[in-house]
């Protein structure tokens, strides 16, 4: 039988968004550096500031009018009352009937009506805390008495990507003695490296998984137990070693893991909205709770910031207007994130499943089709790396990229690396806009030494078109606290988007197929005999099982 169709959504407001295309059409011809120099105050205006960060949102193909109207889109969207739905704990999140309370994590106070949430999330953290405090103080050892060296989380998605990107963020903080390690992939070269070097009798385990269902932590706990027993770990040591955080405390327990090694999670937590929660055991672990306790502040900065700032000034909100320009007037498929800071060469893949998990959609709340697009491809690496790979496509390629480039801008006078990793950040940002012309392009290659004959017809080569957009995202050092900000930022930003494009950003339905067919795959590659298509049971003839 067919699905009755719930029909085809048109991009919501049509007045707005009509009004948002003529709009889109002049201003794909504005000159973004005629626009700087002919009003430098622009660089005041397109800009907010929120917990030590400051977005510069000036070097955009965006006119006063438009950015107006982008405003009239939020209003009309209701992003902005919708705001305290996600702050309320009302169920948002309604093809799954949950609510939507990260930001609860890192409250302050209680919410009204959510102070029984409130005392859990209290009291995880204090065991979470004291957790950290034994391992840190020699006083929970090894089954040997050894103390602890390592901590090896086991995890994939939201239960490692945030904790895996925060603690390389924060190496700086650090604390001594604790080697903080991260495996997610089942292919067993990823644990086999993970563990290398590693002394089982000084190593904790946590398995990290919001579910304990997901096949890849399933399979590397049990490959990691396999890997303690096999070294010596007597069986009834091996609970010594296993941490777990989860909401299936049932199976955490099946596994072997004792009730006070296990941590809850809650089913009002998404999996990529986790690390404030007992999924980032492996930040504490690595930074001390203090430090993450710091995070968690600095989180909540940007929360009292995106819940009380006028739309104009409100820094998440204006992330996510300038997402929904490009990609649904503007025709972009493609958003980069360059963080000019080592330490936060792990933030573009966060953020890849922090937009595109929860965006990369293509029904509405309705269930009906939409006709306009949504999350675009989220991408990107570290700066000054990526100018030399993928930049040739920023500067000349044929696709519209904006980019957000995280700088940071302390520690630059007593470092010259700093002071030229900032230098580069900032002039890819002005070469994107300026560009070079034909006659610049032919003067410089004239200044090399070439003859003008020969300069001629190179020229067209080092064109650079410029007038491609970017954002700056700013702060003065990357701290617990200013990282906090920075991702919560990124958080609100998908919600807003999410919000105006009228989708559930909560669910994941789309990654299930997969999962189901990579179990009957399995199945057929232990000999089930079950047929699929030509192309699979063709490559499926091809395994070797020598
Ligand atoms: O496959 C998608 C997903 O469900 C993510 O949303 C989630 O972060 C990840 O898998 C891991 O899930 P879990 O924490 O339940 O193991």
């Amino acid at each position: 039988m067919t699905a009755v169709s719930a029909g085809t959504a048109e991009f919501p407001h049509p007045a707005i968004a009509g009004k948002l295309e003529t709009l889109a059409r002049r201003d794909r011809a504005l000159s973004i550096a005629a626009l700087l120099d002919e009003d430098p105050s622009r660089v005041e205006r397109f800009a907010a500031e929120a917990a030590g960060w400051r977005l510069d949102f000036s070097r955009h193909l965006l006119h006063d009018e438009s950015a107006a109207t982008l405003l009239e889109l939020a209003v009309a969207s209701g992003v902005l009352e919708d705001r305290n739905a996600l702050f309320d704990g009302s169920p948002i999140n309604h093809t799954e009937q949950r609510a939507v309370l990260h930001t609860l994590l890192r409250a302050k106070t209680a919410p009204v009506g959510l102070e029984q949430e409130f005392a859990e999330v209290a009291d995880c953290k204090a065991r979470m805390g004291d957790w950290v405090q034994r391992v840190h103080d020699g006083s929970h050892t090894g089954h040997r008495g050894e103390h602890i060296q390592s901590i090896v989380n086991i995890g994939i998605g939201g239960s490692d990507l945030g904790p895996r990107m925060v603690v390389e963020a924060l190496r700086p903080y650090w604390v001594d003695g604790i080697d903080v390690r991260f495996c997610a992939n089942v292919d067993p070269d990823d644990l086999a490296a993970v563990l290398s070097g590693l002394d089982p009798h000084s190593t904790l385990f946590i398995i990290c998984s919001k579910t304990l269902r997901t096949e890849e932590t399933l399979h590397n706990a049990r490959t990691a137990r396999r890997w303690m027993l096999d070294a010596g770990v007597p069986e009834d040591g091996i609970a010594q070693h296993f941490l777990a955080v989860s909401t299936n405390l049932e199976a955490a327990r099946d596994f072997g893991i004792p009730e006070a090694n296990i941590l809850p999670m809650w089913d009002w937590v998404g999996g990529r909205f986790s690390l404030w929660s007992a999924i980032g055991w492996s930040i504490a672990f690595a930074v001390g709770m203090q430090r993450f306790e710091e995070l968690l502040a600095g989180a909540d900065a940007m929360d009292q910031h995106f819940r009380t700032a006028q739309a104009r000034d409100n820094m998440p909100l204006w992330l996510s207007l300038l997402e929904v320009w490009y990609v649904n007037f503007m025709g972009a498929a493609a958003h980069a994130v360059i963080p000019y800071q080592q330490q936060l060469a792990k933030l573009p893949a966060f953020l890849q499943q922090l937009s595109m998990e929860s965006n990369g959609k293509s029904v509405n709340h309705a269930g009906q089709s939409l006709d306009y697009a949504t999350a675009p491809i989220l991408w990107g690496d570290v700066g000054t790396n990526g100018q030399h790979s993928f930049h040739q496509l920023l500067h000349q390629g044929t696709v519209l990229c904006p980019t957000d480039f995280v700088v940071i801008t302390g520690n630059v006078a007593g470092s010259e690396g700093k002071a030229r990793l900032l230098a580069n950040g900032l002039s890819q940002m002005r070469a994107l806009m300026v560009g070079r012309d034909q006659d610049a392009s032919q003067s410089s290659l004239e200044d090399r030494g070439i003859d003008a004959k020969r300069a001629t017809a190179l020229a067209p080569h080092l064109v650079i078109p410029g007038n491609r957009p970017s954002s700056t995202l700013s702060c003065e050092a990357l701290t617990p606290y200013s990282l906090g900000a920075l991702l919560a930022l990124y958080e609100h930003k998908t919600f807003c988007s999410g919000r105006i494009w009228q989708i559930n950003s909560f669910d994941q339905w789309g990654v299930e197929l997969g999962k189901e067919m990579g179990a009957e795959i399995f199945a057929a590659l232990g000999g089930s005999g079950q047929s699929f298509d030509a192309s699979t049971d063709a490559a499926l003839a091809g395994v070797s099982h020598e």
